[in-house]
């Protein structure tokens, strides 16, 4: 859950993000460079996060495979439909979960998350994978975390892929 500081506003905290996320990868078109800095800027940035990272669609393995990422080590493969992950990329949306134990095929790669928020990579119309936000706090992610990272994802993924 985003927490108002002395400092910044929950509004205030995504202009700067996505303006952070957008010159980070400004005339850069290396994707696993561009990936690496997007998870770390975010896990460093946004509040109680204990995961954040990418899955990729593998087409010949039709599987979403880990890519670069921040936190511990994670499970390497999920198949579609399994998963937050999974599913989100099924159906093409954001799923904001705000307790991992009340979704029925949660993959616990790290027993430490109990809240999650899983972002589709999209852009043209082609889906590429998704962004996994994972926090070791209940209900740490906000309908507005949940549309403004959709927001920003969909401006950021039809730059880097
Ligand atoms: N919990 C995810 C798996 C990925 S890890 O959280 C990094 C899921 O259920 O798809």
């Amino acid at each position: 859950m985003w927490q108002i500081n002395s400092n910044i506003s929950q509004e205030g905290f995504f202009l700067s993000l996505e303006k952070e996320l957008q010159s980070l990868v400004e005339g850069e078109k290396n994707l696993i460079a561009n990936l690496s800095n997007i998870c770390s800027w975010i896990y460093h940035s946004f509040p109680d996060l204990n995961w954040c990272g990418f899955y990729l669609w593998v087409e010949e393995d039709q599987q979403l495979v880990l890519g670069p990422f921040q936190g511990k080590p994670a499970c390497i493969r999920i198949p579609l439909g399994k998963g937050v992950c999974g599913k989100a990329f099924q159906e093409k949306r954001t799923i904001r979960v705000d307790d991992v134990l009340n979704f029925p095929g949660h993959i616990a790669c790290d027993s430490a998350s109990l809240s999650e928020l899983v972002i589709p990579l999209i852009a043209n119309g082609k889906q590429y994978g998704v962004l996994d936000l994972d926090s070791p706090k209940l209900n740490n992610f906000s309908e507005k975390d949940e549309s403004e990272f959709t927001h920003i994802l969909n401006g950021l993924t039809s730059k880097i892929f």
